[in-house]
């Protein structure tokens, strides 16, 4: 009865340009209702599986969080929930969206302290690879650091930085990117007990939560914003180089001058492919590159 009426979400479509998502920009209440019992239960697998792997590997701050917000492995959080606890420590407000966003729209979100979250969640089939972004993602990667007031601060700079790039041109935005690539998505952090994970793409995926730490295959390279800001990455497989920052503060820091010279220097520069080791880097790894794919950097 109840999936009869439940909010649909949009498909991809295919065309002669291959599979590309439809925009819906709207914001969207979450259909917290009309979630199946296999909805609830895909949740359950995930976080459990997650937080288990996470111990010991994620940045202390980000399972702390999770708690602090109230998420557990029983059922899929309301976002109505988590929005009390996150709004109280850093202003930060969660809201529903159908998927992927315009950039510009984005950008805006970000920029106000506003996170957007896909309402949907993944199909049990989909339990370990899924190409686009789901609530699993969203909600259990990004949410949680949004409680750090560093990070909440760093995300909100970030949509003011992006705006500002987006008026600037698409090799702005290109570098700008690469940087939200290699920190927030991908981002690893060294502390005294090792190196631990705060990337969302990396704790929202099993593979990848180990590969990023433990795999001799990539680059772990200390954090450098124009080396990020030149550096291609992977979409389609885990990433040939990973960049460590010693702090959320280091982070804060590093991004807060005026991006605008920074782009315009760049342009000036070649792009470097995703598994290069440059003279000057600080190396933690140089991976032994086993298993990586020519080509395909983006
Ligand atoms: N300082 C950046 C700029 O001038 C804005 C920014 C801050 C971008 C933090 C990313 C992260 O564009
Ligand atoms: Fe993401």
């Amino acid at each position: 009865m109840e999936t009869a009426t439940a909010p649909r979400r949009v498909e991809h479509q295919q065309t002669d340009k291959g599979y590309v998502p439809v925009y819906t920009t709207a914001v969207v209440e979450q259909p917290w209702e009309s979630y199946s019992a296999d909805d609830h239960a895909t949740w359950s697998t995930l976080y459990q599986r997650q937080r288990e792997l996470l111990e010991g590997r994620a940045s202390r701050e980000f399972l702390q969080a999770q708690d602090e917000m109230g998420m557990n492995a029983h059922m899929i959080p309301r976002f109505d929930q988590l929005n009390e606890v996150l709004g109280a420590a850093t202003g930060w407000t969660l809201v529903g969206v159908e998927g992927l966003l315009p950039e510009l729209d984005f950008f805006d979100h970000l920029a106000n302290r506003r996170f957007p979250v896909t309402w949907w969640i993944r199909r049990p089939d989909q339990i370990d690879y899924i190409a686009e972004p789901d609530m699993f993602h969203d909600l259990f990667g990004h949410v949680p650091l949004l409680m750090n007031p560093v990070f909440a601060d760093y995300m909100a700079a970030y949509g003011r930085g992006g705006v500002k790039a987006h008026a600037i041109g698409p090799e702005a935005l290109q570098h700008l990117t690469r940087l939200y690539w290699y920190t927030v998505e991908f981002g690893l952090i060294n502390t005294p007990e090792g190196l631990r994970i705060y990337g969302a793409g990396i704790v929202s995926s099993k593979g990848e939560s180990l590969y990023s730490l433990e795999s001799a295959a990539p680059n772990r390279i200390g954090f450098d914003l124009e080396r990020i800001m030149r550096t291609k990455y992977r979409i389609d497989t885990f990433q040939k180089t990973y960049f460590v920052i010693d702090s959320y503060e280091q982070l804060m820091e590093a991004t807060s001058p005026d991006f605008t010279p920074i782009y315009a220097a760049l342009e000036a520069q070649e792009h470097l492919p995703a598994g290069d080791v440059q003279d000057g880097d600080r190396v933690f790894q140089k991976g032994t590159g086993e298993g990586w794919a020519d080509g395909g950097d983006v």
